[in-house]
């Protein structure tokens, strides 16, 4: 399968036929995240915990026993890059038939932080249940995802510009950035609220988060700056897919942006 196609077959996946995965499953999976990098350099802790152990549980989940969850300092960038690692673990999930489902707010909060001993000064921002996925969908599971619309996104427009924003980006007119930036419009975010706004420059791509208000937690981190880090990793997959290399920069460009709109991050393309 093409990561393009990864990404666009996967969803969040809350029903779970009850199957455990094998016991290689699980070492594939953690040895896979052990491993996997993001662009900040940031280190993270994973682990692979079983609900019935450390009595885990999220209302919105059914049918399985395994979760997977991340802990790393709190620190600039930490959200970012938290995202883009934890995105890399659900498109790899998704790419072996695995469901995950990002979850950052329907959980027992509490028993996760102490199933992952958190330390003072470390965050766990989302966890994510591993299965497989059931053939059919619960109810609630179906009204979630009428709740939030989430099989559709906003148009191309919406998201990306060019140069400025006031200058709107069409897929036709993007060229050999278009299935990068599709892969971004297709990402996953919390509530369905696809917060990234991309600004394309000769050589450059402008990630900016159009904030909303509700989501930074009561340690201080932004919930929607984890979006962005899976924006940055679905574009990043994007432009890897094509064999293009890329380097993240963190300088403002000074571009001029509409209120909410803050600066994250820059990808220069190499080539
Ligand atoms: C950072 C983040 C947090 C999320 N938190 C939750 C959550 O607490 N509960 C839940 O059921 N879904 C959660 N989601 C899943 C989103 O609702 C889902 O990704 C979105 O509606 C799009 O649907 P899709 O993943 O099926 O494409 C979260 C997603 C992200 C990216």
């Amino acid at each position: 399968m093409s990561m393009m196609d990864i990404v666009k077959s996967r969803r969040s996946v809350r029903t779970f036929d009850g199957q455990d995965l094998t016991a290689a499953e699980k070492e594939d999976f953690l040895r896979y995240a052990e491993t996997v990098p993001n662009p900040y350099g940031m280190e993270i802790v994973w682990k692979l915990l079983s609900a019935k152990e450390y009595g885990l549980s999220s209302p919105v989940i059914s049918g399985t026993d395994l979760y997977f969850a991340g802990k790393m300092k709190l620190q600039p960038g930490a959200e970012e890059a938290f995202g883009f690692a934890f995105e890399k673990l659900v498109l790899y999930a998704a790419g072996k038939g695995l469901g995950t489902t990002w979850i950052g707010g329907t959980m027992d909060r509490g028993a996760f932080e102490r199933a992952m001993e958190l330390k003072e000064g470390e965050i766990m921002p989302c966890v994510s249940p591993l299965g497989r996925p059931a053939a059919k969908m619960s109810l609630r599971e179906t009204l979630m995802r009428k709740g939030v619309k989430a099989d559709s996104r906003k148009s191309f427009e919406e998201l990306f510009f060019k140069e400025s924003f006031d200058r709107p980006l069409s897929r036709e007119k993007s060229g050999d950035l278009g299935e990068a930036l599709e892969m971004v419009r297709c990402a996953p975010s919390a509530v369905n609220k696809q917060p990234w706004r991309l600004v394309v420059t000769p050589g450059a791509v402008h990630f900016y988060e159009k904030r909303s208000k509700g989501y930074i937690s009561a340690q201080g981190w932004d919930m929607q700056k984890i979006d962005m880090g899976i924006a940055i990793c679905h574009f990043c997959c994007g432009l890897e897919e094509q064999g293009r290399t890329w380097s993240l920069e963190l300088k403002d460009p000074g571009i001029s942006a509409p209120a909410d709109t803050l600066y994250i991050a820059t990808l220069r393309l190499v080539d």
